[in-house]
């Protein structure tokens, strides 16, 4: 088992960058309190110093806020309800299928643990009354956070170069809520929007050689006026205090992480 314990005689320096990495957490629930240009250039800044192959940078940002941002959720809507119109044919489908299981390239134990870390995640929203499904289906619309990050790339093939502009890419993420975090503004990445997929570039006039790889939920941490639950609002009104709502990290337990070291 990996010790999670600093080894003694850190530096003061040290020890903050380690528990800005530990101590990061994916937001989910935002306030509805505009997020300054300037914090938003402070982020991409950091993501420019991400490590990239030779240093080519690969990526693009788009920064949403205000009515572009609405009018985003607005497209979002309309997605998702052309999907629905699919999904019932794809049920349909499903049923043909020899187990009917949905289809996943993740391994078991992988799959276990994401399973595990949505119970906890569950259990946490229950508290305040609030139900998974209800907070979840916000991750199309990156969690209705009051500014969004897109993070786009060179539309790469998926060989080994297009492997290592990704994972420049996700670098860049990372910064970008490592920064967010230590300046007190609660993040998440979101995936879910790639399924969306070229519609972004549509709906962003982004050249059909690029594609947006992620979103970026950026905003004070809290709830958010847009409306999570009915649930949260009810207890608002019972002037229950705001910070009883502010989500807070999932304690992340020990994995069983896979590590060989040799000639230590
Ligand atoms: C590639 C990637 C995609 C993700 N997509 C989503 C998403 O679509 N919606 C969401 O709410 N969280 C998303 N997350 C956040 C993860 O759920 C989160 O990082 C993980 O559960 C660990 O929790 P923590 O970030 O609080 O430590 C994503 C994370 C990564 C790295």
């Amino acid at each position: 088992m990996i010790q999670r314990k600093a080894f003694d005689g850190i530096s003061e320096d040290a020890a903050k960058v380690i528990s800005n990495i530990k101590s990061r957490w994916s937001c989910r629930i935002f306030k509805d309190e505009p997020v300054p240009k300037q914090v938003i250039e402070v982020l991409i800044d950091a993501a420019n110093y991400a490590p990239s192959p030779k240093n080519c940078q690969p990526w693009e940002f788009i920064v949403l806020s205000g009515e572009p941002l609405h009018q985003f959720h607005e497209s979002i809507d309309q997605w998702i309800k052309e999907k629905e119109d699919i999904k019932s044919q794809k049920d349909e489908l499903k049923k043909l299928l020899p187990d009917g299981e949905y289809y996943t390239t993740l391994p078991r134990e992988l799959l276990k643990r994401q399973k595990h870390f949505l119970q906890k995640v569950s259990e946490q929203l229950e508290k305040f009354g609030v139900k998974l499904k209800d907070v979840y289906k916000n991750t199309f619309y990156c969690h209705y956070a009051p500014a969004v990050i897109l993070v786009i790339s060179d539309s790469v093939k998926r060989d080994r170069h297009g492997l290592e502009v990704h994972q420049a890419l996700a670098a860049a993420i990372q910064n970008i809520l490592l920064v967010s975090h230590a300046l007190g503004y609660g993040s998440c990445w979101i995936g879910d929007i790639l399924r969306f997929g070229k519609k972004l570039n549509t709906h962003f006039a982004i050249s059909e050689m690029k594609e947006v790889v992620a979103g970026i939920a950026i905003g004070r941490p809290g709830i958010s006026v847009t409306d999570v639950s009915d649930k949260i609002k009810e207890a608002v009104d019972d002037n229950i205090s705001e910070t009883d709502f502010t989500m807070e990290r999932i304690p992340k337990e020990p994995v069983d992480t896979k590590v060989k070291f040799f000639g230590f």
